[in-house]
């Protein structure tokens, strides 16, 4: 745009400085020419009033040997015409007379007042000039540009009287230069003035463009979301264009925070009943599961189908607040709560995973392969464990009895990779896209039996993300593997919250 701008205002002056150029050229070339016609029309006149054959009070000894082309008759026309000789004719003038188409006499008066004769060729050109005393521009070889009038006299006979024009080139070259070098000189002195006011006055923008980019590097998307950057007041101007648009820009990234943080206000509120209702949820459960056990302890007799509901209300109620406890789990992490950090061995919470599940799953097969050196990332030991007891239970809960579960510890470079693979009959095709979603599950009656709830997957990916890892899947018949990839460390920069 700069550029742009620049190279337009200097297109502009040039055309104009071109367009006054041509006029005043045109101007002074009339006038030049108009000039030289006046005295044109005054030397055609002295000129007419002395007769060839009358001579003039000159001697032309000195010139009369210069043009002798060999031919008598031309030879005698070409004789120095003494109608140049009158008093008051200029240098550069030339004259011919010409009488029933021959020429009598032709010459012009050099640069020194010599009388020379002219040449066959000059004088050609010389009668192309119809004898109207209208004055014309000729050519004449050798000796450049000419006004010419041709006057016919009372005798009949044509004068030829010509002015150099010289002169007036000369005036008007002279002209044209120094118009050059004076457009040269605006057109720089423009150029340099325009780029400095073009580029001032664009500055802002620069400054905008710089406060967009920064924004737009901002990490938006998450989290409690203030927007710091502003333009300054210089280029917040109402007054200028520029400055219209940086009002408009700070207008736009206060209404943009203004939004986020409504947004995320509203999330936080969301969240923060979640996690309420269930946290209120807590102490009634507990009730209500104590209460069925005092029924089922009791002493007194109660009848069958009495005692098998209460069971069947203790057993529901322990469900519902293992719902509960995902449901508040769920929403700490989703509240960015800081995880603890203290040193894990990943190797010693596997082999108390699956001891664990060993002993829920004695239908099963389990097997454990572990580094002996151990495998120590930092972390929170309470959730990764939670993510192997979900992964575990998993591989436990949705596969039939007989079916073998292997977890793997393997240390990795930069940290530890996690695998729990089964040779089940593999993960329900259409559940595998939301498979990490909450209260995502398959439908089968084992599932349903087995208090499924669907948010299992959801805490490990939630607790593997928190942990900056990744939580993957590869499912077919037979084959089922889960892989967690934990980094060594948690950077302090990017830890959540
Ligand atoms: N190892 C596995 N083999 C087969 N299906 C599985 C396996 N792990 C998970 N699934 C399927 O993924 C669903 C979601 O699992 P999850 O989130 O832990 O919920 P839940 O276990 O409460 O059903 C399960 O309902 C089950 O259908
Ligand atoms: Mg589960």
């Amino acid at each position: 745009m700069r550029r742009r701008l620049v190279v337009t205002v200097l297109v502009l002056l040039l055309g104009t400085a071109l367009a006054l150029a041509l006029t005043s050229t045109l101007a002074l070339r009339s006038t030049l020419v108009g000039q030289l016609d006046t005295q044109l029309a005054a030397a055609s006149s002295r000129g007419g009033e002395v007769r060839p054959s009358e001579g003039g009070d000159r001697g032309n000894d000195g010139v009369r040997t210069l043009q002798d082309p060999g031919d008598g008759s031309r030879g005698d026309a070409a004789q120095p015409p003494p109608f140049l000789d009158v008093a008051g004719q200029r240098t550069g003038t030339l004259g011919m007379f010409v009488t029933d188409g021959t020429v009598q006499a032709a010459g012009y008066l050099d640069d020194a007042a010599a009388l020379q004769t002219l040449d066959t060729a000059q004088q050609q050109a010389l009668l192309t000039v119809p004898a109207d005393g209208e004055p014309r521009t000729v050519t004449v070889p050798d000796l450049g540009d000419y006004r010419v009038v041709g006057v016919t006299q009372p005798s009949g006979e044509v004068l030829y009287t010509g002015l150099s024009m010289a002169e007036a080139q000369a005036t008007e070259a002279a002209y044209l230069a120094i118009e050059a070098v004076v457009v040269v000189l605006c057109l720089l002195a423009a150029g340099a003035v325009a780029a400095l006011v073009v580029r001032r006055s664009l500055r802002p923008l620069d400054r905008m463009a710089a406060t967009a980019t920064r924004v737009s590097e901002m990490p938006l998307h998450r989290g409690e979301v203030t927007i710091p950057e502003r333009l300054a007041p210089q280029d917040t101007d109402p007054r200028t264009e520029v400055g219209q648009v940086g009002a408009a820009l700070n207008r736009m990234l206060g209404h943009v925070e203004g939004a986020l943080l409504a947004r995320h206000a509203s999330e936080t509120q969301v969240r923060q009943f979640v996690a309420d209702a269930s946290h209120e949820l807590r102490t009634p459960l507990a009730s209500i599961r104590g209460y069925s056990e005092l029924v089922r302890r009791s002493p007194e007799e109660v009848p069958e189908s009495t005692r098998r509901a209460v069971e069947r209300v203790e057993s529901e109620a322990m469900r519902m607040s293992a719902l509960v406890e995902d449901l508040l789990l769920l929403a700490r992490l989703d509240a960015g709560r800081p995880l603890a950090r203290e040193d894990v061995d990943l190797a010693a919470l596997a082999v108390d995973a699956l001891t664990d599940a060993h002993v829920a799953g004695r239908d099963h097969r389990w097997r454990l392969d572990v580094p002996e050196e151990g495998a120590v990332v930092v972390g929170d030991a309470a959730r990764l464990h939670q993510v192997l007891a979900n992964l575990l239970g998993n591989a436990r809960v949705h596969t039939p009895p007989g079916t073998t579960v292997d977890l793997r510890v393997v240390p990795e470079p930069g940290g530890v990779r996690l695998e729990v693979h089964d040779d089940g009959p593999g993960i329900p095709g259409d559940l595998t896209p939301v498979l990490f979603q909450r209260f995502s599950r398959g439908d089968g009656a084992r599932n349903r039996a087995a208090g499924s709830t669907g948010l299992g997957l959801a805490i490990a990916d939630a607790v593997v993300a928190a942990h900056h890892g990744t939580l993957t899947v590869t499912s077919a018949p037979g084959s089922t593997t889960f892989t967690a990839r934990l980094p060594a460390s948690l950077s302090p920069a990017t830890e959540p919250g």
